[in-house]
């Protein structure tokens, strides 16, 4: 017998209406927004170790200073979509420990090394390129505070992906060997970005599921296709190559067609065994045992505060 509250959840996701935090949902359906919205929040904030890497080398104060604003912002997705959650009940800390236990994932574009300015670019351009497909795709999912985070995030990473394609306009436009380090950066991080939307859709895990629930509202391979025939055209815009001997136009379908990922890569950087993986997490790790003192501050600022304005009311 299906309970009240089962067919009115049901009737609220056939209708295309949201779930909000004090709807009934289905153990099931919170248990996969807590994964995917922390997992989603933990690539944020991971996010910033490889572009950081850069800030101290970037090539003029300009860049430097959008490279700066760029990395912050990462840092706010990543408290956007912990807050989003939170609403599901679950706290900070333990997201945070499900991490660095490596109970959570992070996206795996984040293991690979940033090893020339060209890389900041073609993170930017790529990157968040595909982070902004999928994210688009986002907005409209089923549970409310994951969808309106990502209307405020998409309209961020649309900065992102534009500043990333001018730094590499200007390679493009710039000696041999500034359009050899830029060819060198896409010729390491266009797969990795293919990677970011997942296993085919005949091996995952979760996305017949979501997609039933309007979590996700395209496949993976859906989403990876629509990338890759928005992305194709910028690259031969900037004179770069692909590294895929088998991409070509099917002029029947419309679309890019691709080669095979390296699968067995995919699932070595996914399960902890990429180029960087344990520096990412240790990196991490430090720092939240260096911000110890300042969240416990910030607590005990807190609780003094409630006491005294309890006092005066
Ligand atoms: N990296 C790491 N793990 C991945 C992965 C990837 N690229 N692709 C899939 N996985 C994991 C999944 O998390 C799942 O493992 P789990 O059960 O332990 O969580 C397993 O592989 C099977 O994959 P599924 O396709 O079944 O999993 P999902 O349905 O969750 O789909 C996803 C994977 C497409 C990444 C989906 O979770 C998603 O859309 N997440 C939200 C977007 C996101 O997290 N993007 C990461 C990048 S954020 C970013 O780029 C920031 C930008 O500002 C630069």
């Amino acid at each position: 017998m299906v309970s009240e509250h089962q067919t009115t959840f049901d009737e609220t996701i056939a209708a295309d209406e949201k779930i909000e935090p004090r709807d009934w949902m289905p153990d099931a359906y919170r248990n996969t927004l807590i994964r995917q919205i922390a997992q989603h929040a933990h690539s944020e904030v991971i996010g910033m170790q490889p572009e950081g890497n850069w800030i101290t080398r970037a090539p003029t104060l300009l860049r430097k200073a959008i490279l700066i604003a760029k990395v912050q912002d990462e840092a706010g997705h990543g408290l956007y979509l912990y807050s989003a959650a939170e609403t599901l009940g679950v706290s900070r800390d333990e997201l945070q420990e499900m991490l660095h236990s490596g109970r959570h994932k992070y996206s795996s574009i984040f293991n690979y090394p940033t090893l020339s300015w060209a890389d900041i670019g073609v993170i930017g351009w790529l990157v968040d390129g595909a982070a902004i497909v999928n994210q688009i795709m986002l907005q409209g999912a089923s549970y409310g505070p994951y969808a309106r985070a990502m209307v405020r995030i998409c309209k961020e990473e649309s900065f992102h992906a534009r500043q990333g394609y001018a730094i590499l306009m200007t390679l493009a436009k710039g000696t041999d060997e500034q359009r050899q380090m830029l060819q060198d950066a896409v010729d390491r991080w266009w797969w990795p970005a293919l990677m970011m939307f997942g296993p085919h859709d005949s091996e995952s895990t979760h996305t017949e599921q979501s997609m039933d629930w309007k979590i996700k509202r395209m496949s993976n391979d859906d989403l990876r296709q629509l990338y890759v025939d928005q992305t194709v055209p910028q690259g031969e815009y900037l004179g770069i190559t692909f590294p895929d001997p088998d991409l070509h136009f099917d002029e029947e379908s419309g679309h890019w067609r691709f080669g095979e990922i390296d699968w067995d890569e995919f699932w070595a950087v996914v399960t902890g065994d990429g180029p960087m993986n344990r520096e990412r997490v240790a990196h991490k790790k430090k720092a939240w045992e260096d911000g110890a003192w300042v969240r416990e501050a910030a607590t005990a600022y807190a609780v003094k505060h409630a006491a005294e304005t309890a006092k005066v009311a």
